[in-house]
Parts: C-alpha cells; structure tokens; sequence
C-alpha cells in the first residue's frame, strides 16, 4: 500500500532540535529529506559521546540503511556541501553511497554569499542578522528566474550561465559599491561542483512518487522554523523560503494529500538568533540562566541566542499554520531546578488582551504571564515529575495537540516517548 510522508518542522524561530529528533526517529523511515533552506542551518546530533552539527545533508546520514536526499526546495554551496560530506567521510561515515541531490536544487555561488553582505551592511541597524550564507540572494535568483540548478551541472553550457549570473551580480554589487573579488572563491566553487556532479543526481519527485508507491517511509525535515517562512513569520526578519509543513510540499514535491503526521519541534522555552521582534525576550538574570544553562550559542555561527519564556500564541498559530498533529518538547532540562516557571497565554495590544500572533509584532506587544511550579532534576528512566506534567498538559490545552516526545538532553539516548493522554 503507498505511504504518506511525514514532516518534522521548527515551530519556534529555529533551533528547536529538529536535527536531534530526526536522528532519534530515522530508523522508522527509510528516506530522510530536507525540504528547504541551505547552509543556514545547523542541526546539531549527539550519540556515543560525540557531537555532529549537519547544514545542508538531511540528519538520518548517521542511520544505517537510511537515504538522505536534498531535495529541490534546498539551496546548495557546493563549497560547504563538500566540506560537510568529507568532514563526515573523516569521521568514518559513508556518506555518498546513501545521499541523492534533487537536480532541481538551486546553487549558491560566491557572489551570493558577498550580495547578502553587501544587502545587509547597507541596511545598517535594521539589517535581518542573516548567517550570511547567501541564502536570500540565491532564492532571489531562483525566483526571479536566473538562478543555477544542480542540474545545471551535466550541461555543457554551464560556464556561460554561470558567468551571466556572476556578471550580472558584479553589476548589483557595483551598485551597492561592495568590493568582490571575483577569483578569489572561484577556483574552490569549481573544483566543489565538479565533485559535486559526481554525486547521486535524482529527479527527487519521481524518486519520492516511486518510494512511497512502494509502501516505504519518508520523513521531510525542516530547517529554521515557523516564526522564520517567509509568509507567516515575523517579516522582515525572517529567511527566505517556506519553512511550514507546505513547504514540504513544494521543497520535495509531494502532493499535500500525500501528506501523513506533522511533528513540531519547540522548545519549552524560546530561543531567537539574528534581530526581529521576540515579545517574551529575558534581557534580565533569568534570561542569561537560560542560555548558560541551554548553550545557547549558534550552530552554524556561533551567535549568541537570544532567550526568553514559552510564548503559547506564538506556537498555537505554528500548530495552525502547519497543521501539527503531533509536538515534541525539547530542552525541559534547561528549566530544571526553577521554583517557578512562566509561560506567556497571550499578549496585550493597544490595551486590548489577544491570544492570537497579530500581524505586526514589532509594535507594542506586552506578553500576559502564568506562572506555574517549576521542577527538579529529570531522568530518561525516571517518571516525569508531577510539575512538569502539568505543564506539558496546560500547553497542550493550549495548543490542542499532544506533546508526543519529551527531551531532557542533547545526547540521542536523553528522549522520553510518551503516550500523551491529555488531548487526544
Ligand atoms: P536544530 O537547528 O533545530 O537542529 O537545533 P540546533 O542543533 O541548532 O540547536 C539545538 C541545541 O540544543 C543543540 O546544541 C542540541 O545538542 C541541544 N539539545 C537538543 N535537545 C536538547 C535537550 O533536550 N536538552 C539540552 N540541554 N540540549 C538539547
Ligand atoms: P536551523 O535549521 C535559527 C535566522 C538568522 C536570521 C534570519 C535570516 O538550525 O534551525 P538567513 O541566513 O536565512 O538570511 O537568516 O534567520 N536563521 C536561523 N535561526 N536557526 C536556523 O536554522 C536559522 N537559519 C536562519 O539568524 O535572523
Ligand atoms: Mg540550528
């Protein structure tokens, strides 16, 4: 009979521990795929003591027997992409005999990646706090119909597109007066595609119609999170692709009725890299606790995290938007050994009391608190204390959907699975 895929997404503002519950539950599937976003990423996975962060390669590649594929929605640095694959090679991973690149995926190039900076320094304070990854430049190109696609690697007319593009962001960097030095990441882009062309290169949609007609399972993995799509996040400050569970759709091209369980990833506090508005930030003891006790520091640049409480609106209408049937809580640790707890039920506007994400959240937006007992030291073998359970049930109250999966530390083996009785 044929499978549905299932998704698992950030439903935060990334940085949830997607990488960590994928990796957790791959052995159930037999294809893990990324649907969206680049180099921007960083999911970090921990097991037998040591601690792997994956960009751009899906995070089942530790799972023997899985497939990882990057499928079309995904934009690729063949400079980094190589590094990751050989920096996995070292670490006795063979990697390319189980990873398939949707040629329908666009390239990032060196020029990308020095638009991004140039885009960002001229917006000055109000600047995103992108990685700098190129990866808004690179959708740009994708969408205003310029860009280069792995595909683009078998043709023999490859260094003539590849010189329009880069001639024609010399002419957008002239404007922004950025100084590029076209050679200077050039020859290392070049060697990086030629390997790259090597690789498995898939018609990923056909390769997923075909797997799952053969009853097989398919996990689509997310990168950055709800707050971050471009649609339904807190624009401007967002990244530049569908992260919701359409984007899955689109990034793999599966149809939306081929779609099976939704799983967001959140957790049980919120956490923010980069600028944008964040209505419960702690810029007080509390919050420095948190990123101290979470490390809180970036995975793909080392940035420190901004932290604050749970913020229920805001992972409400991450349920709504992607349709989540399924949340998993993250980092409960972090929390250990608080008295109390808060958790934000909703905002006051303009003197008015709402619990829904209002369009503009950069405008005055004060968050109404619960409080609620905190708890003290958690153990994967142990029953979750009675504190924490409640808290589980008020979100899930909240939300309307169980909270299926309890992590209470980084390492694969720290997972509680639970059968959550409050909701369903
Ligand atoms: P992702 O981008 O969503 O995959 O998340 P990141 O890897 O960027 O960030 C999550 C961080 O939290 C990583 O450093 C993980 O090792 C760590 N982590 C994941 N789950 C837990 C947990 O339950 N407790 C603690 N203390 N750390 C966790
Ligand atoms: P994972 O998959 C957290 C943030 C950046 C910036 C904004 C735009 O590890 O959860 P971009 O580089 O896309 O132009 O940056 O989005 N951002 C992330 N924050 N986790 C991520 O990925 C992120 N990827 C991008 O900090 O605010
Ligand atoms: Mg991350």
């Amino acid at each position: 009979m044929a499978a549905r895929m299932d998704v698992l997404l950030g439903a935060q503002w990334g940085d949830e521990g997607k990488g960590k519950v994928v990796d957790v539950i791959a052995p159930d599937y037999q294809v893990i795929a990324r649907f969206q976003g680049g180099p921007n990423a960083g999911h970090t996975l921990l097991f037998e003591g040591r601690k792997h962060v994956l960009h751009t390669i899906p995070s089942g590649v530790f799972r023997e027997g899985t497939i990882n594929l990057v499928g079309n929605g995904v934009v690729i640095d063949p400079i980094i992409f190589l590094k990751e694959v050989k920096g996995l090679e070292a670490a006795g991973v063979d990697v390319r005999k189980a990873l398939l690149i949707s040629r329908r995926a666009h390239l990032i190039v060196p020029s990308h990646r020095a638009l991004d900076a140039a885009s960002e320094a001229e917006k000055g304070r109000a600047k995103i706090g992108s990685t700098l990854k190129g990866i808004g430049p690179t959708y740009m190109d994708k969408t205003g119909r310029n860009g280069l696609r792995v595909g683009d690697l078998e043709r023999s007319d490859l260094m003539d597109r590849y010189n329009a593009l880069v001639r024609k962001h010399e002419r957008l960097l002239g404007m922004h007066d950025h100084v590029f030095d076209r050679r200077e990441a050039e020859a290392e882009w070049l060697d990086a595609v030629q390997e790259l062309r090597r690789m498995l290169l898939v018609d990923s949609e056909h390769y997923l119609d075909q797997v799952l007609r053969d009853g097989k399972r398919v996990l689509a993995e997310g990168a950055q999170g709800t707050l971050l799509d471009i649609d339904f996040g807190t624009y401007p400050f967002v990244t530049s692709s569908n992260t919701i569970s359409a984007g899955a759709s689109t990034g793999l091209g599966v149809a939306p009725n081929r779609i099976g369980r939704i799983t967001g990833i959140f957790k049980a506090y919120c956490t923010r890299v980069g600028s944008g508005p964040f209505p419960t930030e702690l810029d007080d003891a509390t919050g420095e606790h948190l990123r101290q006790a979470g490390h809180e520091f970036g995975s793909t640049t080392g940035r420190a995290r901004r932290c604050g409480w749970l913020d229920l609106p805001a992972l409400h209408y991450a349920v709504m938007i992607n349709g989540i049937t399924d949340l998993a809580m993250m980092k409960a640790d972090v929390l250990n050994g608080m008295d109390t707890v808060r958790i934000c039920t909703g905002y006051r506007v303009n003197g008015q009391v709402t619990d829904r994400m209002p369009y503009d959240i950069t405008s005055d937006v004060e968050p109404i608190y619960e409080e609620l007992e905190g708890w003290g030291e958690l153990h994967h073998e142990a029953p979750l204390p009675a504190s924490l359970e409640r808290y589980m049930a008020r979100i899930e109250q909240a939300v309307g959907v169980p909270i299926t999966l309890v992590s209470l530390g980084p390492d694969r083996a720290q997972t509680v699975l639970r059968q959550a009785a409050t909701v369903r």
